[in-house]
């Protein structure tokens, strides 16, 4: 009675799938078992992006496809744990593994199946499909705001931090959605898209002093919603008056935004970096407890966040000041607390990070290293920062370019050596956006 043994994420299911199952039920005969080891979300986030379906879902299906008799839960990449515990006859996989990512995820299958003398076998792979052309085809589709929404949540759920990444226009949040790099057999990218008041405001240079109204800014957001899939954190400045901030939570939510980020600020609406250099005051802590109260009563569903972003650091009022605020926050029902600095230093925000911690309540922690930006990711993880925000990257990489490629014209009398220096192709830009031609 062999044990056969596929592990899988079994998102998008495809008849390559379908045909390693089928030799399992070969090997694994009438009386054999087929037992799928189906990779959890955070198992599958750990090397690339999130599944489309949840666990659960892509446990039904699984667990109905025929020859299947078992799904269990793998939790990590590696099919170690799993191995030891279960000891199968054969593991199989497609050949696909042998190289990249995966190969070492196999060596160590083979190293522990020869423990018990389990055999590793590989299938050749099924050409003309795959999990990545399903998944561009998918992104093309596009998504649901329901879908859009819940989708922060189970990043925060799965992920050991999650990258989210300004863009201030549709063409930015194009390269938020499309960007990737593979680094030591792992594809990072990022989660998600922050619509910055900062940026979004620059890009039609306006200041950042709130001028820009929520109906001119969800204009903004509408032409990156129909650009990309990932999950959009929404910076809501201090959320308008109460009154003002229940139907921008209804608007967000109803778009398929997933968090909106409030500042416990008051009075003219002035950039934190800016810090004590201008009067910025900061709102009296049960007063903007009240809006995030009223903000989570105005959501319709259960997954829309509110995370409420606390200036004392930037203010100066201290560490202390700042704990007591992310304690009076979370139980008005914020979601996510975000500390903001403007401090060179990381320092200030790991004082926080250690001391908030230890709350019971604890939600979710997001910080936006602008002044710090020296700290990496791995220090963020190290002291339990679950979110970062890069927030105004794009449009500062954008604006010293376009300078570049104005003064060489300048220069020059002539496009030519912009054209060739500074500028991607021609033929590059007119298809760049699909349907053009
Ligand atoms: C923004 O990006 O607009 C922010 C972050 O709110 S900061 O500019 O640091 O205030
Ligand atoms: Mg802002």
């Amino acid at each position: 009675m062999p044990r056969v043994y596929i592990g899988m994420s079994a998102d998008l299911l495809h008849p390559g799938h379908l045909n390693i199952i089928n030799e399992a039920r070969k090997i694994a005969g009438e009386n054999g078992e087929i037992i799928v080891g189906l990779l959890t979300d955070k198992a599958i986030a750990s090397y690339k992006r999130l599944p489309y379906m949840t666990f659960e879902q892509r446990k039904i299906v699984i667990e109905n496809v025929k020859g299947v008799t078992q799904v269990v839960a793998q939790e990590t990449l590696d099919y170690v744990p799993n191995l030891h515990k279960i000891r199968p006859d054969f593991v199989l996989h497609g050949d696909d593994w042998k190289e990249g990512v995966q190969a070492q995820t196999r060596q160590r299958v083979i190293d522990a199946m020869k423990e018990w003398g389990g055999r590793v076998i590989d299938i050749p792979y099924t050409k003309g499909i795959s999990s990545t052309t399903l998944n561009q085809v998918l992104k093309e589709i596009g998504t649901t705001p329901e879908i859009r929404c819940k989708r922060l949540r189970r990043l925060l759920a799965s992920k050991d931090i999650v990258k989210i990444c300004e863009a201030h226009n549709g063409l930015s949040s194009l390269i938020v959605e499309n960007t990737s790099v593979v680094k030591d057999n792992r594809k990072y990218e990022f989660d998600g898209i922050w619509i910055s008041s900062l940026t979004q405001s620059a890009a039609k240079a306006k200041p950042d002093i709130g001028y820009l109204d929520t109906t001119s800014r969800l204009e903004g957001l509408n032409d990156i919603l129909d650009a990309t899939t990932k999950s959009i954190v929404y910076d809501g400045d201090n959320g308008g008056p109460q009154e003002h901030f229940i139907f921008t939570v209804k608007s967000l939510e109803r778009l398929g935004v997933s968090a909106i980020i409030i500042e416990d600020k008051t009075g003219l609406k002035k950039n934190s970096l800016f810090g004590t250099e201008v009067a910025q005051e900061q709102e009296n802590k049960e007063f903007f407890a009240q809006k995030i109260k009223a903000g989570k009563q105005a959501q319709v569903g259960e997954d829309f966040m509110i995370i409420a972003r606390i200036e004392s650091l930037i203010l100066e009022k201290g560490l202390q000041d700042a704990l007591e605020r992310a304690k009076t926050y979370i139980e008005a029902g914020a979601d996510g607390i975000m500390i903001h600095s403007r401090s060179s230093s990381f320092d200030e925000i790991k004082e926080f990070a250690k001391e908030y911690n230890k709350f019971e309540n604890r939600k979710p922690l997001v910080v936006v290293p602008s002044s710090y930006s020296h700290v990496t990711e791995e220090e963020l993880v190290e002291n339990g920062i679950n979110m970062v925000i890069y927030a105004n990257h794009l449009l500062r990489a954008a604006y010293p370019a376009m300078v570049n490629a104005a003064k060489s014209i300048l220069e020059n009398h002539s496009c030519k050596q912009a054209s060739e220096d500074y500028c991607m192709k021609i033929k590059d830009i007119i298809t760049l956006i699909p349907g053009a031609k």
